[in-house]
């Protein structure tokens, strides 16, 4: 396994990889999650590209940024027994040099959900992604569901600027007890983390109304709310039934649903979904 930092040792290694290239872009502190993606990036192409990038830009003022959990070296070892062939590490001021100013910016499916509640968030990561594509030249890219929206935004950016490279979503893997994996649970306090799988129980409830003929998604809403509500330690963000392709609010459910949520855990904002009728 290869780790490269500099942006022209990168270019220069990619002429010399074995196609096709399958690319899992993260920002580290790696869990199952992440190791669900490299597996099939591996599994599916010749070279497995990972990046570790804790992005900036994808960050607002009074988010995580500065505590955003970091541990290149133990995320090192899970690759190298994973079996990919080259990691990125990229340092910011490379990625963002001084008068750094263009910006991918994907409309309408940035409004809702954790666009709504993170002004700039998808600006941020269209644009590094973008980036990053442009760098390692992927055939395929991997993506978990996980965050439902990023899927959706990162689809659109390809699609909208004709970018070669086919997108993959990958499952969510989550612990146990339900919980979805992610590097933010590394937040929780022990309390907190007894709370915080109340949002995958309040999705699976979502789901059982739905399976017995529940359409009105104000009613599946109210009942996932009440639940969550029973939770001293959660408090509701959002509770959102949409359209998984255009991600916009559903008056009935006919088809597809994404039932998707945001809740905080003492101060940690978690986020889930589920996709009703696959
Ligand atoms: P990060 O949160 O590190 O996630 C990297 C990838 O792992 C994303 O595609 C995410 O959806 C996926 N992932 C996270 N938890 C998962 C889980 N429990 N099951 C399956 N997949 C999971 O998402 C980002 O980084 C950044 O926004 C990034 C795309 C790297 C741009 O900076």
């Amino acid at each position: 396994m290869e780790v490269i930092e500099g942006i022209a040792d990168l270019k220069r290694e990619r002429r010399h990889l074995k196609e096709p290239v399958g690319f899992v872009p993260t920002m580290g502190y790696l869990h199952e999650g992440h190791m669900s993606l490299v597996r099939r990036a591996k599994k599916e192409n010749s070279t497995a590209i990972v990046s570790i990038f804790v992005n900036p830009t994808q960050f607002g003022p009074k988010e995580d940024l500065d505590k955003y959990p970091r541990d290149v070296p133990r995320d090192l070892e899970m690759l190298e027994k994973a079996g990919a062939e080259i990691v990125f590490t990229p340092m910011a001021q490379e990625i963002y040099p001084e008068g750094f100013c263009t910006w991918v910016d994907v409309e309408k499916v940035t409004e809702n959900l954790e666009g709504a509640h993170r002004p700039g968030h998808f600006r941020g990561v269209a644009t590094v992604v973008a980036k990053l594509f442009n760098l390692v030249e992927p055939t395929r890219a991997y993506f978990g569901q996980k965050d439902a929206q990023q899927v959706v935004v990162i689809k659109r950016m390809v699609g909208d600027l004709n970018m070669g490279t086919s997108i993959v979503v990958c499952p969510t893997i989550r612990e146990w007890d339900g919980l979805a994996m992610s590097s933010r649970n590394s937040y929780l306090s022990i309390q907190e983390r007894r709370a915080a799988p109340v949002l995958y129980r309040s999705l699976l409830l979502g789901r059982k109304l739905w399976e017995q003929g529940e359409r009105n998604p104000d009613d599946i809403r109210k009942e996932m709310a009440g639940l969550i509500e029973k939770e001293p330690l959660a408090s509701v963000s959002y509770i959102s039934v949409a359209d998984p392709e255009t991600l916009a609010e559903i008056d009935t459910i006919k088809g597809k649903a994404l039932v998707s949520l945001a809740v905080n855990i003492g101060k940690t904002r978690l986020i889930d979904n589920i996709t009703l009728g696959e």
